[in-house]
């Protein structure tokens, strides 16, 4: 298995060039069954988990065309074969469970696998079910699997949490749907807006994303269209914290700060310079050492939990003792023993931790647990005295886009080593 060697090598300088949204990305590829006509995606970041989905497609009778390098999909679903979706394909990428509202909704059936527990949580999808069976499906759960059938009727669904996989299914079940569907609580998240955006341009009629409530009205077919995917916002945080790590100043290119005005609103606290540029975001460490700073993450627009690995290896190295409150997956600190190991400060008790800044991290063998934790180790090696080496590093790949070239072209020194 490949491991990543960090080490330590001062102030980071220079561009870094931002993909599309890993999480944007998956979600549009999902509601390609909703069509005929092929729906070509555009800036589609190559990550391992677009690979695995491009499969999980496949495998349904979905035509999935790579163009320009891996960087454009043309998916054409005019010849759906199947509605299974295997726990092969299931269970390695959670995500691949949303192309259960597309597929009932333009089939009447679907049959998909339990996605399961995973690192950071139980991640139920009872919402995803409830809102099915709301506008008439059938659903049965046998043998880890969800059979869900029926012709969708719209009515009024509402979240008990703004669920962004939940809102997403239930969103593509309801473009086709008989009448309008009504989604309180939904997600707000940019991604889940992007998905309507998508859904309208082909056809869909879809009012309020971005917003609390949404209305779906049904429509009796959509048609193919050109989408590009938008920045990823968490690639684009995890970057602009690694100057809050090692010092310097770095300027994301395509970076929105509207994406992550909570997340910046943080980073100022803590005492990062940010500014717009025509290009993007540039992020200056002031020199000296950053405050510690509180955080809770939050649905949209507050605080990403996919963000909160990262700026807890920032504050690892802050004045002063910030509390980092988790409150949207149960299990999501396993990247805090990792960080003890490399001689930081943190005590977690139950959905909390207490961050106090220590003046230096010492390398150390790390193991990765999650995406999101596992560049968080990347991260804290930069800035750590002597060599990091962070194992299982697969979950890397999933989510970030050539991140040692990245990482190196601002002056780090990150290297991949083979594994066997
Ligand atoms: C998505 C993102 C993930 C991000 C998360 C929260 C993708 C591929 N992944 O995950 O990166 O961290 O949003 O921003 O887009 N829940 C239930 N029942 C349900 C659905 C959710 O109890 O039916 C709970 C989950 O267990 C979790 C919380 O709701 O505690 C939020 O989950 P959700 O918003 O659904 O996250 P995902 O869509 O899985």
């Amino acid at each position: 298995m490949d491991s990543i060697i960090v080490k330590g090598n001062g102030p980071l300088s220079g561009q870094i060039p931002i993909a599309g949204a890993k999480n944007t990305c998956l979600k549009l590829m999902c509601a390609s069954i909703l069509s005929e006509e092929p729906l070509t995606l555009t800036n589609v970041p190559r990550l391992s988990d677009v690979k695995t989905l491009s499969a999980l497609l496949e495998s349904l009778g979905i035509e999935v065309g790579r163009l320009n390098d891996g960087r454009t999909l043309a998916l054409s679903a005019s010849n759906l074969t199947s509605s299974l979706a295997h726990y092969d394909m299931v269970r390695k990428l959670r995500a691949s469970f949303n192309v259960l509202g597309p597929l009932i909704g333009r089939t009447g059936e679907a049959i998909v696998s339990l996605p399961g527990g995973c690192a950071i949580g139980a991640r139920a999808v009872d919402f995803h079910l409830a809102g099915l069976e709301k506008m008439g499906a059938k659903v049965e759960l046998k043998d880890g699997y969800v059979h869900a059938s029926g012709d969708l009727v719209g009515t009024e669904v509402e979240f008990p949490f703004p669920s962004v996989g939940a809102t997403e299914n239930i969103m593509c079940a309801a473009v086709l749907a008989k009448g309008t569907t009504v989604i309180r609580n939904a997600a707000r998240e940019p991604d889940t807006q992007a998905l309507a955006d998508c859904l309208i341009a082909m056809g869909a009629d879809i009012e309020g994303a971005g917003t609390e409530t949404m209305v779906i009205r049904g429509v009796d077919g959509l048609h193919g269209t050109t989408h590009r995917v938008i920045t990823d916002r968490i690639e684009l945080g995890t970057y602009m914290t690694a100057p809050g790590i090692a010092g310097g100043e770095i300027e994301c290119i395509g970076g929105r700060r509207d994406l992550l005005e909570a997340f910046c609103v943080k980073m100022e606290e803590a005492g990062l310079e940010i500014t717009e540029t025509e290009k993007g975001l540039k992020v200056r460490h002031p020199g000296g050492r950053l405050k510690a700073v509180d955080v809770t993450t939050a649905p949209y627009p507050g605080f990403p939990t996919d963000l909160q690995a990262q700026f807890m290896a920032m504050m690892c190295f802050a004045e002063g003792t910030s509390t980092l409150e988790e409150t949207i997956f149960e299990n999501r600190f396993m990247h805090a023993p990792e960080l003890i190991r490399m001689g930081a400060n943190v005590e977690v008790s139950g959905g909390t931790a207490k961050v106090t800044g220590v003046e230096g991290l010492k390398g150390a063998p790390v193991m990765a647990t999650d995406l999101r934790a596992s560049v968080s180790l990347i991260l804290a090696g930069m800035a750590a005295e002597g060599e990091t080496q962070v194992n299982r590093v697969y979950h890397l790949d999933r989510g970030y886009e050539q991140l040692e070239e990245k990482l190196s072209a601002l002056g780090a020194t990150v290297k991949r080593v083979e594994g066997s």
